[in-house]
């Protein structure tokens, strides 16, 4: 069933710090040509001390709003996908409902690690259609750099930090914009594939929260998880490959990404890509991409949108939307796709 519920404002933040591949170099056994030619990654932004995944997604929450013409104030219920949030709780939802001053919103996080987004999409668009919400914000952010081990170079090098963020309103009858299809996977059993324990693990004191990953098996699972997800929305959504406009694949590694889509018979054309300039932000990927795909006029009314995720639980989905458009005021429409600049860019 489709679902009446479509995105009208984007936003995203990312946080000025920026550690290129030579910098990696002075930190562990590697180099930028392994880098780019395995994941295709050349640099990704790292949170200041004063930020987190909250402060971070309360930013690009403001974007969003903006481009959406509504105030803080019209949205009642604000859903941020995350696994990094400022703490265990309040939720990371809850300290951006203050920040932006969202003063009539109900809050929560969803953790199903980088199909974060995907997942609280899914809830969101969800209450919107039962008539439970009318005005919704999702927020994927995530502050990776807090739990990667510097020293392990098979991860180090993969991950960054920063937030995007969707408005979703009900679409009304007849009009642009809604949900086609979702499909959303798990597979518990993969859990020790990737991971990260934390304070309330059993024999938590020997435990320091940090991600473990399997990158081998992981990279596997993930080119054919996103394929088939993918495949099955196209299929529940009565489309093709041919009938998008654009695919915004989860930016892990731009070899899963190519791998995606050639399953798919997607060009290359048609794959959103900034994995080279992000690294991978877990649930803020997607976010981010859509926000930078706007600003770059890659996305118009009526255009079909892939979204597709993968992620430690296993976790994995896949969208298929129908684009509303988002219009782009002045104000935020300057140079550089001021969409995902940081404040002071
Ligand atoms: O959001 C979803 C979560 N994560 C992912 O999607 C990541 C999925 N996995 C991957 O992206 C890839 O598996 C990696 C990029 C992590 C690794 O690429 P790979 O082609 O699968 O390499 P590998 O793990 O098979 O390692 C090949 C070699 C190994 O050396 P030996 O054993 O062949 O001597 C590694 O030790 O590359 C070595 N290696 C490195 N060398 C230089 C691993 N990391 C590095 C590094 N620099 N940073």
């Amino acid at each position: 069933m489709r679902l009446a519920a479509r995105i009208t404002g984007v936003g995203a933040y990312l946080p000025d710090r920026i550690l290129t591949n030579a910098d990696f170099e002075r930190m562990v056994e590697t180099d930028d040509a392994w880098i780019v030619e395995r994941t295709g990654i050349r640099e990704r932004h790292i949170a200041a001390g004063h930020e987190t995944t909250s402060t971070m997604g309360a930013e690009a929450a403001r974007r969003a709003l903006v481009t959406a013409g509504i105030e803080a104030t019209d949205l009642d219920l604000i859903v941020t996908g995350t696994c990094t949030p400022d703490g265990l709780f309040p939720a990371a939802a809850t300290l951006i409902q203050h920040q932006i001053g969202a003063t009539h919103a109900g809050t929560f996080d969803v953790n199903a690690a980088c199909t974060g987004f995907l997942s609280a999409f899914s809830v969101a668009t969800n209450f919107i259609a039962a008539g439970q919400a009318e005005r919704a914000l999702v927020v994927g952010a995530e502050t990776l750099s807090r739990i990667v081990d510097w020293t392990d170079r098979g991860t180090c090098v993969l991950f960054g930090d920063g937030a995007g963020a969707v408005v979703v309103e009900r679409a009304p009858e007849g009009e642009r914009g809604g949900v086609d299809a979702m499909v959303l996977r798990a597979d518990g059993a993969q859990a020790p594939l990737l991971y990260s324990q934390g304070p309330c693990s059993a024999d938590a004191l020997s435990h320091e929260a940090k991600i473990i990953m399997d990158g081998r098996n992981v990279f596997r699972h993930a080119v054919t998880a996103m394929a088939d997800a993918s495949s099955e929305a196209l299929r529940r959504a009565g489309l093709t490959a041919d009938d998008l406009a654009l695919a915004v694949p989860h930016q892990a590694n731009l070899r899963i990404i190519t791998a995606v889509a050639d399953r798919l018979g997607m060009p290359m054309e048609r794959v959103f890509v900034n994995v080279d300039r992000t690294g991978n932000t877990s649930s803020a990927t997607i976010p981010i991409a859509l926000a930078e795909a706007v600003a770059g006029g890659r996305l118009a009314a009526g255009d079909r949108v892939l979204l597709t995720a993968f992620g430690g639980g296993l976790t994995w989905g896949a969208l298929v939307l129908e684009w509303a458009g988002v219009r782009v005021p002045a104000a935020v429409r300057m140079p550089t796709g001021a969409l995902v600049a940081s404040p002071s860019a």
